[in-house]
């Protein structure tokens, strides 16, 4: 755009530039001031008329140089044609050639010898010869001897002067012209040759020279100033300023001179003129007059002035000259100023359509993020309708593998019950297939449930450091019964006394469980199993390895002894596939691998490789603090298992013992409710709930001494039904054992924070649960001595009291304290205080101490009266009402029954100083 803007512009000024005209002017000289000024006078009046450029050349006194240069200005093909002809002869013929060309062709002050030009300019030389012959005439009062100075002989000007002066004096017979000089116009020309003609001349009067420059030249020959003084000179041409005809006049050189103007300006008027076609005058005769020294003041002034103005145009012209240049530069720099202008309005108007259009694109990218975004919704909506979906499987498998396990249970109890109890031969075997089958069924139940949780990355790695040298020698001995029976030769081989390992116990476990399984089916009576255990060369792994020489795999089979869905040559062998999938994905679960070696007939070798240390573990997959006790606490599944499987434990010893405790049984499934309630029957009084509402009514109505409650309730569930009580002041004492199917350390670790004081798996052995009721009451009774007695008591197994009955018994003490000396303080005004009921704090006291209210108060009133008999000098009497008897009697039966001694023979043993044999408490 700009450059076509630039373009137009400078095809403006070229239409200018086609309208201006060259023109050429040949000068025969410039070499003296009168032409200098003339040159001056045309260039000023030609930059007036921009339009024209005018070309002068120097022929420098040369006929021949200037036709030369009249005809390189018509090759050039000027418009118009100046000529000041040196000589009028030798530049006619090419002056007239010009002129028939059609050249405009202007002579000036010098003419040719023809008429063939367009228009001459210059003064009448014919004229201003004859002013000076007669000027001459009267200056010389009609006598006297001339030398003339010729100009050059062949010019239009030196013959008409000479002419005509001539002429004018030949009227006066006195006056001669005794000699001639040739000049040639030139002054020093004359001064050269001015002195000898001059000294063969005697009584010469006057120099009559063609122009004031050769009189000059003449007068300065004469060195003799008399001399000087006395000729008169007389010239022609009159030019102002400092080298010029007028100064002179003035300086008394010239007597006279003969104005003959320049002509500069008329002749570029004239050439204007022509070249537009204007009218104009062929003959352009300039006017003359005599200068001497009655008028030369009066020029001289008018010439100064003149000079002086033309010097003001030359300044202004100049000053004009530069205001156009700056007017010139400017009005470029405003095209282009403009041009920028349009510039950036055609920027700005593309920079607004790109803007639209961008706008356009940010509303198309706008709607097309909408429909990613609402896309990306429907995804998250529809992986959380997945994610609903995953639960809902996990929990119907949950929900089945509870459904299994509790008719698991109620097959193995009776069936361990019947193999228990005197039956034949046979039918013990019957059973015993029974109870096989339906630990393998529990198996395979529990080995699905882990399968779906891996399937949907909800099973978590729970890793602890332990010591897996003692792990693994664990499960190891639970395999030694089966080995020995079956006389295989069963070893643990490893040379480490121990070795820290941060594994998941309950992972590793079914890990080992399933290779050893898989090791005794496969492995012949009387064969070979052994585990090693080692650490590896670099020292960044332990390696585990169980080896047999069973019967051993094919090369297909071993290839894929770890995928799911194989089975191996044995179709029926879908647990053995299971287990050693699961195995590989909980080895994996660990960041280690599980290889195996196996050849047909001779054996088969897996391979387990755990990293060392924990810096391969994410902080997820480290257990914390509640779940390493929830692992202390909690037997796991194996365990379990093992309980059912090996316990050969008699039965309870104090079946027909005096029932002395009460279990509330949580349980919905009816079938296992009643069975588990004869079982308990033999050895408790129970309670029977069908669910969580009933089940907390009743713990709250007859404060049990343990709650057995299923987790998988209608409505509330175990785990809150044992928050609720764990959390009420009534119950917060009694111990509570839940059992379930769900048997993860997660689950674990809700249970245990829920309070429950112990987890049972489902399906348990009746035997295991009685062992742990016991367990838990036995520990309760150890409380309860540890509170009474005020004697710590030295033991491991007494779980510390429970926050809730550490507050019921201080809140107890604090009443008892205070209002220890009020006869009215009992069991009722006691449990007004702490806003409950009389059975339940008789019943919590009971279950906590092992006592009841009154027995405490009676207690602490006698502690009281003992110290108070120790202590003081206060009276019997006084002592019976402080600690609250209502009559000293009373007091006196009360503390002999208890310490064996009447509170007076213990005042009397005290003063005596037998203190060392007073009653404790
Ligand atoms: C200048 C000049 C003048 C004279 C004229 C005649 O070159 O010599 O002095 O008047 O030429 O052509």
């Amino acid at each position: 755009m700009l450059l076509l803007f630039v373009a137009v512009l400078t095809g403006c000024q070229q239409t200018e530039e086609d309208k201006s005209f060259t023109i050429g002017f040949s000068q025969c000289t410039e070499g003296d001031a009168w032409r200098k000024a003339m040159h001056e006078e045309m260039e000023r009046e030609a930059s007036f008329y921009p339009e024209l450029k005018l070309q002068i050349r120097d022929a420098k006194n040369s006929s021949q140089v200037q036709v030369e240069h009249i005809r390189d200005f018509m090759k050039q093909g000027v418009d118009l044609l100046i000529v000041s002809p040196n000589e009028a002869d030798p530049i006619t013929p090419v002056v007239e050639e010009a002129f028939h060309r059609g050249i405009p062709v202007i002579v000036v002050d010098r003419k040719t010898s023809s008429s063939m030009y367009t228009a001459y300019v210059g003064a009448n030389n014919y004229q201003i010869g004859k002013l000076a012959g007669e000027y001459v005439a009267k200056l010389l009062n009609g006598k006297g001897r001339i030398v003339e100075v010729w100009g050059l002989r062949g010019s239009s000007p030196a013959i008409e002067r000479h002419n005509s002066f001539a002429a004018a004096i030949a009227a006066y017979p006195d006056i001669q012209i005794v000699a001639e000089v040739n000049g040639e116009w030139e002054k020093e020309v004359a001064k050269r040759k001015f002195p000898a003609i001059y000294e063969q001349q005697q009584e010469v009067d006057l120099v009559f020279a063609h122009n004031d420059v050769m009189a000059l030249g003449a007068y300065e020959s004469i060195r003799n100033p008399q001399e000087q003084k006395r000729l008169k000179f007389i010239g022609f041409d009159g030019l102002g300023g400092p080298n010029g005809g007028l100064q002179f006049v003035q300086d008394g050189i010239l007597d006279a001179t003969f104005l003959y103007p320049t002509g500069g300006e008329e002749i570029m008027q004239l050439a204007y003129d022509i070249l537009h076609g204007k009218p104009y005058k062929k003959e352009n005769i300039l006017s003359t007059t005599v200068i001497d020294e009655r008028n030369v003041h009066i020029m001289k002034q008018q010439s100064d002035k003149i000079l002086a103005q033309e010097k003001n145009i030359e300044r202004q012209q100049h000053l004009l000259y530069e205001q156009i240049q700056l007017f010139n530069s400017q009005r470029t720099l405003s095209y282009f100023l403009l041009a920028s202008l349009v510039g950036s309005i055609i920027m700005g108007a593309l920079a607004l359509l790109s803007l639209h259009a961008k706008k356009e694109a940010n509303k198309e990218l706008l709607a097309r993020n909408n429909e990613v975004m609402q896309q990306r919704n429907e995804i998250a909506r529809m992986a959380k309708k997945a994610d609903k979906a995953t639960e809902a499987k996990l929990k119907f498998f949950t929900n089945v593998s509870h459904e299994f396990r509790t008719p698991l249970t109620l097959i193995l109890g009776p069936v361990e019950d019947a193999l228990h109890s005197p039956i034949s031969a046979d039918l013990k075997k019957d059973m015993q297939l029974v109870k096989k089958n339906a630990i393998r069924l529990l198996r395979l139940v529990n080995q699905l449930m882990d399968f779906s949780k891996i399937d949907n990355k909800k099973m978590k790695l729970q890793a602890a450091e332990g010591d897996i040298v003692s792990f693994i020698k664990d499960i190891t001995a639970s395999f030694e019964r089966l080995a020995q029976k079956r006389n295989i030769r069963f070893r643990l081989q490893t040379s480490m006394p121990e070795l820290p390992v941060f594994f998941d116990t309950d992972k590793l476990d079914k890990v080992l469980f399933n290779l050893l399984s898989n090791s005794f089916k496969f492995t012949s009576d009387g064969g070979v199993i052994m585990v090693g255990l080692q650490v590896n060369e670099q020292h960044d792994k332990v390696v585990i390895t169980v080896e047999d020489n069973g019967k051993g795999m094919s090369l297909q089979h071993a290839e894929r002894a770890f995928d799911r869905f194989h089975t191996g040559e044995d179709s029926s062998n879908l647990g053995t596939g299971l287990g050693l999938a699961l195995s590989k994905e909980f080895v994996k679960l660990h960041h280690g691998e599980i290889t195996v070696v196996s050849e047909e007939w001779k054996g088969t070798k897996f391979v387990i490789s755990l990293p060392l240390g924990q810096d391969h573990l994410k902080t997820e997959e480290l257990l914390t603090d509640v779940g390493k006790n929830a692992i202390q606490l909690v037997p796991g599944v194996m365990e379990a298992e093992q309980q059912v499987t090996v316990i050969d434990a008699a039965p309870s010893a104090d079946q027909s013992a005096h029932k002395e405790h009460t279990i509330l049984l949580i349980e919905d499934n009816k079938e296992l409710r009643e069975y588990l309630k004869m079982r308990l029957d033999k050895s408790f009084n129970v309670i029977e709930a069908p669910n969580g509402g009933v089940g907390l009514q009743q713990a709250f109505g007859k404060v049990p001494d343990l709650v057995i409650c299923d987790v998988m309730l209608p409505k509330q569930n175990g785990l809150e039904v044992t928050a609720t009580l764990k959390n009420d002041l009534r119950t917060s004492h009694i111990p509570v054992i839940l059992l379930t199917a769900k048997d993860t350390v997660e689950y674990k670790i809700e249970g245990i924070q829920s309070g429950a004081d112990l987890y049972v798996t489902k399906p348990f052995s009746y035997l295991y649960l009685l062992e742990r009721i016991k367990g838990l009451l036995k520990n309760r009774a150890l409380l309860k001595e540890h509170y009474s007695s005020e004697i710590s008591v030295e033991t491991k197994t007494v779980s510390p009291p429970k926050q809730l009955d550490k507050k019921f018994m201080n809140e107890v003490m604090a009443v008892v304290e205070k209002n220890l000396s009020n006869p009215e303080l009992n069991a009722n005004s006691i449990a007004a205080s702490l806003g409950m009921s009389k059975v339940q704090v008789y019943r919590k006291m009971k279950a906590l101490l092992g006592f009841t209210v009154n027995d405490y108060v009676n207690n602490m009133r006698l502690k009281k009266a003992r110290h108070l008999l120790l202590h003081t000098d206060r009276n019997i009497s006084e002592i019976a009402y402080e600690v609250g008897f209502s009559s000293p009697a009373y007091f006196s039966t009360a503390f002999r029954n208890h310490f064996d001694m009447s509170p007076s023979d213990f005042k009397a043993a005290r003063s005596s100083g037998q203190g060392s044999h007073v009653p404790q408490s």
